[in-house]
């Protein structure tokens, strides 16, 4: 325990799961016309000054129970378009629900988090939807919904009529979010960890170092929070490599911590990644050996292997099951924030035994771009 910790009596916010994740970007329309497009997913919702929000274009994607939110700023001075400028596009909201935004606010300040939004309502003919928020690593930051009071379909200010139509392309079946990944600074990685603990009440669920985690060229290290449920949240710091650490490339390119990646789970990744590729999503490419290797090591494992292979899917394996895993390129113009697609058939891990494949991919790339 920290003094942060043992200096409060208030209880740790209990927060419920995911409620959505929104992404400050420069052309929100084209983001979500590619999220839909590429990835599946469906406008459901959109807000701007056709329904009373001046200032601002959000549209609200939904796949499975997955919510993600894009948002550009119609102004010069817009929070947005600063955020962009320094950013680019990237993750700026990563929401949570909770039981009351006002109690889970104080009890998140009370144990030392960094006030963002005071607790506000938000009202409509559908009810009050209350929310506030706290920051985490650099501009990111975390909304408290409280949707008890709210009846509506998403959030006041947001309409159902007159979506964009949705791209015809084979369905692509993303059910959940798995997991988020943060990029923290060199060194502070403990800090972070630290502050999901002491402040959100998270635990640890497991962790890596640079031993484990290691190219020829580049290392970094990694602890997993979670709410022992089901938000989960790895976070990497940079570690000391021959080379420019892919960790420190993004936090060079994205100006600071940030979100480095959504991983969204998925019943059938054969049909997924089958699907995402005809629609024309690029993923890193494990090489050629790795196939041979992992068939090596992991045949006995019943799994539809010819699919595995042609599709480039990648085959983690652990004492309690295995887990099948794809990395896409990065889905902005900086090479920062990316998506995973997994399927898990028991083991609760990461890919660890992917990560070198993993790892030497991104190199590959991240040579291409002069960063290495
Ligand atoms: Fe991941």
């Amino acid at each position: 325990m920290t003094d942060i910790a043992s200096s409060t009596t208030t209880p740790a916010a209990r927060l419920t799961g995911w409620d959505s994740i929104e992404f400050w970007v420069g052309n929100a329309r084209a983001m979500a016309g590619f999220l839909t497009g590429a990835f599946g997913f469906r406008v459901t919702a959109y807000s701007g000054p056709e329904t009373g929000v001046p200032d601002k274009a959000s549209y609200l994607l939904e796949q499975g129970k997955i919510r993600l939110v894009v948002t550009s700023g119609l102004t010069p001075e817009s929070e947005i378009w600063s955020h962009v400028r320094t950013h680019g596009d990237g993750a700026h909201d990563l929401a949570f629900v909770v039981d009351d935004a006002t109690a889970t606010y104080e009890a998140a300040i009370g144990r030392g988090a960094r006030p963002v939004d005071e607790p506000y309502e938000l009202t409509d003919e559908h009810g009050v939807l209350r929310l506030s928020s706290v920051g985490t690593y650099g501009e990111t930051k975390h909304t408290f919904v409280d949707r008890r009071d709210y009846h509506g379909y998403y959030c006041p200010g947001f309409q159902r009529d007159g979506l964009p139509p949705e791209p015809v392309g084979p369905k692509v079946g993303l059910v959940d979010i798995d997991h988020v990944v943060g990029n923290v600074e060199e060194g502070r990685l403990d800090e972070w960890v630290a502050f999901y603990e002491d402040v959100m009440g998270f635990g640890q669920l497991r962790s890596f170092d640079e031993t484990q985690i290691s190219t020829e060229f580049s290392a970094l290290r990694s602890t997993v929070v979670w709410n022992g449920n089901n938000i989960v949240m790895p976070l990497n710091e940079p570690a000391e490599g021959k080379r420019k650490s892919q960790i420190q490339e993004y936090i060079d390119t994205y100006r600071g911590p940030g979100v480095q990646h959504l991983a969204f789970r998925t019943g059938d990744i054969v049909q997924a990644i089958s699907s995402l590729r005809a629609r024309g999503v690029r993923f890193l490419e494990a090489n050629a050996a790795y196939f041979t290797d992992v068939r090596d090591r992991l045949g006995f494992l019943d799994l539809p292997w010819e699919d595995l292979q042609r599709l480039g899917i990648l085959v983690d394996h652990e004492p309690d099951g295995h887990l099948l895993q794809l990395f896409t390129e990065p889905v902005t113009d900086r090479p920062t924030v990316f998506i995973e697609i997994i399927q898990r058939g028991g083991a609760r891990g990461f890919g660890e035994g992917n990560f070198k494949a993993l790892f030497e991919s991104i190199e590959r790339e991240q040579n291409r771009r002069g960063n290495l």
